[in-house]
């Protein structure tokens, strides 16, 4: 049984309260789905030099590539923003190598929500022949 998307933001909304954030006290969560229904959730993670830091879409898709999932239909991600905030350029080209028009759910603070395909924000993303 796949979760709904409001039990989805609840568990976006449980990762984001793990975010390791205390550079720019931006916190935020993701919950990315897989094509059989699995639900795996990352926060983001900050470091002393910036660089090192790692988005909460990011670390949603490499906990489920480390359990073994790789296609996904839809992640979800919330922050405590005045509007829903788009996964970054980074984001956008790591979901891209899993599925270039998966649907994206941003939500805010007040539960107002953006929903766009990856596709729509991402065309013609970067693609290198998979050897396998
Ligand atoms: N951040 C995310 O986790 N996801 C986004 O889509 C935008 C930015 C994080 C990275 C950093 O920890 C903080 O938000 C401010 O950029």
């Amino acid at each position: 049984m796949s979760l709904s998307n409001e039990d989805l933001i609840v568990r976006a909304r449980h990762a984001q309260q793990n975010a390791y954030a205390p550079y720019s006290q931006f916190k935020v969560g993701a919950a990315i789905v897989t094509e059989d229904g699995q639900v795996f959730t990352g926060c983001n993670v900050e470091n002393s030099t910036f660089g090192a830091t790692s988005c909460a879409e990011r670390n949603a898709v490499y906990c489920a590539i480390c359990a073994g999932a790789q296609v996904f239909t839809k992640i979800v991600i919330v922050t405590d923003s005045e509007e829903p905030v788009m996964p970054c350029g980074i984001c956008r080209q790591v979901l891209y190598e899993f599925n270039p028009d998966i649907e994206i759910i941003a939500v805010n603070a007040s539960g107002k929500k953006d929903r766009v395909r990856l596709s729509e924000i991402l065309p013609k993303g970067f693609e290198l022949e998979k050897k396998r």
